[in-house]
């Protein structure tokens, strides 16, 4: 039975786009039933308008705590009729109720638990990576619990960090592994999970 997710972004939606159009064209054994932003006028949305997702924007003036942000968020996404969520770019915290655990998807730009956690996102991710002189980084699909980055490890890939790069061609670099990697994993994740 095909699963309906809600994913969840905050800002360009890459992650959205690409899962949005393999679910599409059959690729993807998915239907997307919500995209949850929790920023107002970003390109997600409109990609999301783009591929008929339907949107919902919640909380962009942060007067919600993390615990009542969630509340609201997972109440949403029940209402949409989605059995399973995918953090793609999301960046604010997300309290999983219990009833929620094992059903929350995320991709994080390195090989978790190095360069994890609080603060660790975007650039800031392969600045780090360079400043450690890192050889190698990539990135991982894993599980959300309620630690950043923290959950069961689904998928790794890797690649090169070169000489010259800085975290802007880094960056490009492990996000072309991403963008095979979620799709793949969310296979994986949903061929396990005998949907
Ligand atoms: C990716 O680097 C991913 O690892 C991180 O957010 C970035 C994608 O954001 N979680 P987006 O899909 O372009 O919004």
């Amino acid at each position: 039975m095909t699963r309906r997710a809600a994913i969840l972004v905050s800002g360009t939606g890459r992650h959205l786009e690409h899962l949005g159009t393999l679910a599409t064209r059959g690729e993807l054994d998915l239907e997307v039933g919500l995209c949850l932003s929790n920023k107002a006028g970003v390109l997600a949305l409109e990609r999301a308008e783009a591929l008929a997702i339907p949107q919902l924007v919640l909380d962009p003036e942060r007067q919600l705590n993390a615990a009542g942000f969630s509340h609201a968020a997972f109440t949403a996404i029940e209402d949409a009729g989605c059995d399973l969520v995918i953090l793609a770019g999301f960046l604010r915290m997300l309290v999983v109720p219990p009833r929620w655990t094992g059903r929350v998807l995320n991709i994080h730009p390195s090989l978790l638990p190095a360069f994890g956690g609080k603060g660790y996102w975007g650039h800031h991710v392969h600045e780090a990576v360079l400043e450690r002189g890192c050889q190698v980084t990539g990135c991982t699909v894993h599980v959300v619990d309620n630690e950043y980055d923290h959950g069961p490890i689904l998928l790794q890939r890797t690649c090169p960090v070169e000489p010259n790069d800085t975290a802007d061609t880094l960056a490009a670099r492990v996000f072309d592994v991403e963008r095979d990697a979620y799709p793949d994993a969310i296979r994986a994740y949903l061929q396990a999970e005998g949907a």
